[in-house]
Order: C-alpha cells, then sequence, then structure tokens
C-alpha cells in the first residue's frame, strides 16, 4: 500500500500549481435534456452496430434500454463515453458538449460516469481504498489520505458509502466482497466523481434475487438526483425501476414507451420476446 501512494505532505505547497483542474461549467440541461443523440451510425468494417440511432434523455430521466444480444446497447455507451467514436450523426451532453469532440477522460470529467459489464475493483484494496482511489484528483500526484481529500470529496465519500451500503466494508479487500458488493463497490466509485448522467451497463447480470433488488433500490435512489441510463436483460429489474423502456434491435430502436407497451409491441414479439 505504502509503495504505491505518494504522502502529498512530502510535496508541500508544490501541489498548487495545475494541481486540481480548473472546473467546468458544467453541462448546460436549461433545455431539459441531459443526451442528445442524433442519427447515430457506428460501423465496425463492414458491419453497422448503430444505425441511424437518435435518442434524447431527459435530465433526471432513469431510461432502461433492453434488446437482445449484439444489439448495439453496450456500443451505444461507447459512444456516449467517447470509446468509440460515432461514424456519422452527433452527440451532445446537454446543450454544449459534443462528445464526438472529446476525449474519454474529458467525458468523465463532464459528469458522465459509466459502470461497465464485468466489475472492475481493485481486488487487493479495501472498500475504503477503491473508492479514494476513484476521488478525482490530479493524476501525477497519487495521494490516498482521507484528511486530505476536499470537502467536497470527503462529501462524496461519506455520500457514496451511504447509498453502496458497505459501510460496515470499508477495511474489507474488495477482493472478499460477493459479487454483488463489488458491482455496488463499482457504482459507489464512480459517484465520487459526482457525475451528472449515469450509465449502468448490466448492473444485475450473475447477482442473486436479494442483491438484484437491492440494485434496485439503489437505482431508485440514485435517480432522486442523477439521470441515469440502464442497460439490462432481467426483465424483473427493469419492470421494478422503469419508467420510459427503449428496445434497440440490430443497432436501431424499435419501439419506446413502458415495459408493458414495448412488450405489447409486435415488432419487439418478434424480434426479441420471441412467440
Ligand atoms: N470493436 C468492435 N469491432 C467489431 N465489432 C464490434 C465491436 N464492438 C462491438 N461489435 C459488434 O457490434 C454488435 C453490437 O455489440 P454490443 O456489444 O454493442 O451489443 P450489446 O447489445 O451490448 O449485446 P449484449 O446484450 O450481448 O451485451 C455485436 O455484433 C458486436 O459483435
Ligand atoms: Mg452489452
Amino acid at each position: 500500500m505504502s509503495d504505491l501512494f505518494i504522502d502529498s505532505a512530502q510535496h508541500g505547497g508544490q501541489l498548487g500549481e495545475g494541481y486540481g483542474r480548473a472546473k467546468t461549467e458544467g453541462a448546460d440541461f436549461s433545455h431539459g435534456i441531459a443526451l442528445y443523440l442524433e442519427k447515430v451510425s457506428v460501423w465496425f468494417d463492414s458491419f453497422r452496430a448503430l444505425n441511424d440511432l437518435s435518442l434524447y434523455i431527459d435530465e433526471g430521466e432513469l431510461r432502461c434500454i433492453i434488446g437482445p444480444n449484439g444489439a448495439g446497447k453496450t456500443t451505444l455507451m461507447d459512444v456516449i463515453t467517447g470509446k468509440t467514436r460515432p461514424t456519422t450523426g452527433t452527440a451532445f451532453f446537454g446543450q454544449n458538449y459534443d462528445l464526438a469532440k472529446m476525449s474519454t477522460e474529458e467525458i468523465a470529467e463532464a459528469g458522465i460516469g459509466r459502470k461497465f459489464q464485468k466489475p472492475t475493483v481493485f481486488e487487493n484494496f479495501t472498500v475504503m481504498e477503491n473508492l479514494l482511489l476513484a476521488a478525482p484528483r490530479d493524476k501525477r500526484v497519487k495521494k490516498s489520505l482521507f484528511s486530505r481529500l476536499d470537502p467536497e470529496a470527503q462529501l462524496a465519500l461519506e455520500e457514496s458509502l451511504e447509498q453502496i451500503r458497505l459501510k460496515e466494508f470499508v477495511k474489507k479487500p474488495a477482493g472478499l466482497l460477493s459479487h454483488g458488493q463489488k458491482q455496488w463497490l463499482e457504482i459507489g466509485m464512480l459517484l465520487m466523481q459526482r457525475p451528472k448522467l449515469i450509465l449502468l451497463d448490466e448492473p444485475v447480470a450473475g447477482m442473486t434475487d436479494a442483491e438484484t433488488e437491492r440494485t434496485a433500490e439503489l437505482c431508485l435512489e440514485l435517480k432522486k438526483n442523477h439521470t441515469l441510463v440502464v442497460v439490462e436483460h432481467d426483465m424483473s429489474f427493469i419492470d421494478t425501476i422503469s419508467e420510459k423502456v427503449t428496445v434497440l434491435a440490430q443497432g436501431a430502436i424499435l419501439a419506446e414507451g413502458t415495459l408493458a407497451e414495448v412488450q405489447a409491441n409486435e415488432d419487439v414479439i418478434e424480434k426479441y420476446l420471441g412467440r
């Protein structure tokens, strides 16, 4: 542990210059829309993973995205987070951030946080250390001292721990957590960045029923002050958390509406649910 981190005290006043990036002015949600995707296509060689997709997510919305394997759900998240560039079309976060022109780091700093399909916590580090590692800071100076976190980061830490309900496990190595707890820890890590928009890719895959239920509660809590986009195959989970559901198939939107509405849609039955 100790050799990984440099005690910031050694650096004294040197941290001042260039330490902490200039605060971005923040995403402009004045039109009530957090995310605009317009006619986005993604080609991988001759394969079209997203096909002229237009999607608008309102600020404060919890949008569920469902659809068969290979529909393009993860690719959609890759486009939003800058991992994959749209071949054509535009992607905006609020009125002001053109996602296609930003690096993945810039997009994260602008307020988009993502949880990948597989948990990527640091198994040998404790819950607390994982959260501290996720705190925004100047990447050149690795420091882990709780007392040195700025007040905003301390608040984020306390709130994250509260929301993911892992307070009693702060000293436990993440490798010893259950699969569900690891997923929650990863959500806690992304909360450390204080995102405005949270993307969750299959958050309940591999979870027990109790963990799935707890994750649904967590999503509903997060919805109180975040915009969320959740991709899942688990329909009972979607049923618990969903308002508006978007069905994706072959890179395009097949249907949108409540879960009951899309489940009754003929195209959806044909191409996704099966008869
Ligand atoms: N980097 C890539 N290069 C080539 N093809 C890719 C690449 N990434 C994704 N694909 C293809 O694009 C399609 C959409 O993949 P994607 O991972 O977005 O699907 P998904 O809806 O997330 O599926 P799942 O439900 O299985 O996670 C798939 O056919 C996949 O093989
Ligand atoms: Mg996927």
